[in-house]
């Protein structure tokens, strides 16, 4: 007994030995970058809650473009604008694909926008532009749907009284609404429970993106699929989108097609008659939802996007608010290269104008109706990011004192 536990370890230890000498081997060939462990990778390196800062740091080590490893698949990461822009740019038919990695294929099952690559994006990507352009993007029809909603988002802050308020629900109703006015064709009371728990739903998904959670799943999917965890309920969560949606164009289905289509639905619908197919991919659910991974042939890039956004080359101070950065001399307002929150390339956000037209209505609107100050007593609010899918800012709370 003795004799085969001993040499089951030996085995243990030089199959550790080999998949370490392998994975020096393909590090060899690939940018600098932190020791690859066997499975693990360089899963010790990372700090998931300030993964964007550790990336920066690693990046001062090993310079801008170096490599991580998710179990034994590297990930070249990008940073600084300049590499990032170039990648974005000039090689954007290689960086445009997405890994087919586990987590992924379970989340979308290789259909939609966000999470496809090659035909399937090409084809829906394609579509989704048309019909937001057919749907009065950029034209009056969707701005006048915008200016509804910042209306009722006013008259929320504005019963508020100059009350303490925490501004993120009501605004993230709001902007959730324009999007439901584009694929489902009407808006949600705030009081909507149905609605709330949509917005829940994609919350947690966009807090808990990127989590060690998705990393272990694409490394350990086998084992994973048994075990509770903040995975499941990421799926959960998906799922409850994706049957939102799926709800929503049943009740298209049963009204009949309009002779316009009004709506994302309809034009799918619409789409789907011509072209026969059975069944109706699920964008519209994953509309709402976005990534950053790219991968060009097997090896994951990523463009740390972010890095852009600080990169102290371009911005006088990157980590601080400062309208200077978009203003030249004279006061008059510049667009600065360097601006990549919307990314670049074949991926960028296929949603930007309507996004900033949002932000320019919400804003204008928000700031010419009220003055914005911190309660009493509170002296600073924390301005620092907190990392899931997508920055966000700490919960605070201001008040709205009308002007
Ligand atoms: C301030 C608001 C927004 C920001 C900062 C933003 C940012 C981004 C970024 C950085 C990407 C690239 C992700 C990648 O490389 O995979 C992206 C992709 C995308 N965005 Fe946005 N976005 C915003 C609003 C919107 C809105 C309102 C929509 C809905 C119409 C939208 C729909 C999409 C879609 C469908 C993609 C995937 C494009 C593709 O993979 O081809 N975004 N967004």
């Amino acid at each position: 007994m003795l004799v085969i536990s001993e040499v089951l370890v030996a085995l243990l230890i030089s199959l550790f030995v080999v998949q370490f000498l392998k994975l020096k081997w393909a590090c060899s060939r690939l940018p600098p970058g932190p020791t690859p462990l066997p499975l693990i990778g360089t899963i010790w390196q990372m700090d998931f809650k300030r993964q964007h800062e550790i990336l920066i740091k690693l990046a001062q080590i090993y310079g801008n473009i170096f490599t991580l490893w998710i179990g034994h698949i590297p990930v070249i990461i990008l940073n600084g604008f300049t590499a990032v822009k170039d990648s974005l740019t000039v090689h954007s038919e290689d960086v445009s694909g997405r890994p087919a990695t586990p987590f992924f294929q379970k989340m979308a099952g290789g259909k939609g926008i966000i999470f496809t690559s090659g035909h399937t994006w090409k084809q829906q990507r394609r579509f989704g532009l048309m019909t937001l352009r057919n749907l009065g993007l950029g034209k009056k029809g969707l701005e006048h749907r915008i200016q509804e909603e910042a209306r009722q988002l006013l008259e929320y802050f504005m019963n508020e009284r100059g009350d303490p308020l925490d501004p993120s629900f009501p605004i993230v109703h709001s902007v959730s609404n324009v999007i439901a006015a584009v694929v489902f064709g009407h808006r949600f009371s705030i009081e909507d429970k149905d609605f709330h728990q949509l917005i829940e739903n994609n919350n947690y998904l966009t807090k808990q993106g990127s989590s060690i959670s998705e990393l272990l799943y694409d490394i350990f999917s086998w084992l994973m699929d048994h075990l509770p965890g903040t995975h499941q309920k990421i799926f959960h969560c998906h799922e409850f989108l994706r049957s939102f949606a799926r709800k929503e164009v049943r009740s298209h289905q049963e009204r009949g097609s309009p002779d316009e289509p009004q709506d994302f639905i309809d034009f799918y619908l619409a789409q789907i008659d011509k072209a026969q197919k059975p069944q109706l991919p699920p964008c519209a659910g994953q509309c709402l939802i976005w990534w950053l991974t790219q991968t060009s042939k097997g090896t994951i890039i990523l463009p740390n996007l972010i890095s852009a956004l600080l990169d102290p080359e371009h911005w006088e101070t990157p980590r601080q608010f400062n309208p200077n950065h978009f203003l030249d001399q004279d006061g008059n307002f510049v667009n600065k290269e360097a601006f990549l929150a919307f990314s670049a390339g074949h991926r960028v956000c296929l949603g930007e104008q309507l996004a900033r037209t949002e932000l320019f209505i919400f804003f204008t609107n928000l700031l010419r109706a009220f003055t914005f100050r911190l309660p009493e007593g509170v002296k600073e609010i924390n301005t620092e990011s907190m990392l899931g899918g997508f920055l966000q800012p700490h919960p605070y709370k201001i008040c709205a004192v009308p002007r």
